[in-house]
């Protein structure tokens, strides 16, 4: 039998065109598998997924209740990357009922599937399990190159829009029968501004407003970071920020009705010529500085403590 090393789904298994219907049946059979290892009762509100390195600490100020291996999840695939855990994380932030995604499924990680649209459904399938489950607020956090001059390593970018360069769109190809989702996604209410205002009174709350910017994501698939003329490009064309992650995970979260709210955790600082080449070292290093992984807990708790106000 074909298999991937890093993931618990047998393409034999799966066939070579997208079927929704048994994609549906996965997220039912992920999701049940995860209710049957949470407490009684415990559904999420929200659900944040957590990006590279010290964005995974996040994780560490939920109060858990449940640690789940995505290999033991049916379905759900084994990061390769390093720095990202790997373990769903079921819990609670200043009361609220969170789940955690410690680590992400990227694009660039899909093991040898030559069918995009399969592809695309394996990244964001977290997406519709955390759904399932009941979460209603979808939270990505991600690791990104800073294109804006303003921007520090160690930065936070609240994000406004995005810029989808390379990834085909996550809602190709047949619709997923699952929440009423249409056919034709807006794409204006994305990145909730209430939600962000609240991330800003959080960062005030904090100390920390100088360190968080507003700004554009784009994405690409990675992983190879930026060319030069990439960079100059994306910083001309209105980016603030350069990752390879999010887009698919936010457009089908808003897709299925839940809240959206995207962060950067800038971890290097491109030249505007595009000409400072950024390195994983470079990367990793940045999201290990103690002063960001504090920066970023301390503005996530202070966010969820107003959100259990609103
Ligand atoms: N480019 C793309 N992705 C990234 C970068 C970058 O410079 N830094 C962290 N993730």
């Amino acid at each position: 039998m074909l298999t991937v090393e890093n993931t618990t789904v047998r393409y034999q298994e799966h066939p070579a065109v997208f079927d929704p219907e048994t994609y549906r049946t996965r997220i039912d059979e992920a999701a049940a598998f995860i209710k049957e290892r949470l407490p009684e009762g415990f559904t999420p509100k929200a659900v944040i997924t957590l990006g590279s390195g010290g964005l995974g600490e996040i994780g560490e100020s939920i109060q858990k209740v449940a640690t789940v291996p995505y290999g033991d999840i049916p379905g759900f695939f084994k990061p390769t990357v390093a720095g990202h855990a790997g373990n769903l994380i079921a819990g609670y932030i200043e009361g609220i009922p969170v789940i955690g995604y410690q680590g992400r499924h990227h694009y660039y990680e899909e093991g040898g599937q030559p069918n995009q649209v399969i592809a695309l459904k394996n990244v964001v399938f977290p997406v519709y399990v955390a759904r399932a489950l009941g979460a209603e607020l979808y939270i990505a956090t991600n690791a990104a190159g800073g294109l804006n001059p303003a921007q520090k390593p160690g930065d936070l970018m609240a994000i406004t829009s995005h810029i989808d360069i390379h990834f085909p769109n996550a809602l190709l190809g047949p619709q997923v029968d699952f929440m009423d989702a249409p056919r034709f996604q807006p794409q204006h209410m994305q990145y909730n501004a209430n939600l962000r205002a609240l991330l800003h009174e959080a960062a005030r709350n904090v100390g920390e407003e100088t360190h968080l910017h507003d700004g554009v994501y784009a994405a690409l698939t990675g992983p190879t970071f930026e060319s030069v003329a990439d960079s100059q490009m994306l910083r001309k064309t209105g980016a603030d920020a350069v990752g390879m992650s999010t887009v698919p995970e936010i457009i089908t979260a808003s897709n299925i009705g839940m809240e959206t709210l995207g962060v950067s955790l800038v971890s290097n600082v491109i030249a505007p010529d595009g000409t400072n080449a950024t390195s994983h070292e470079e990367v990793t290093a940045a999201l290990q500085d103690p002063a960001t992984k504090k920066r970023a807990t301390s503005i996530f708790r202070e966010f969820f403590r107003l959100y259990a106000k609103r």
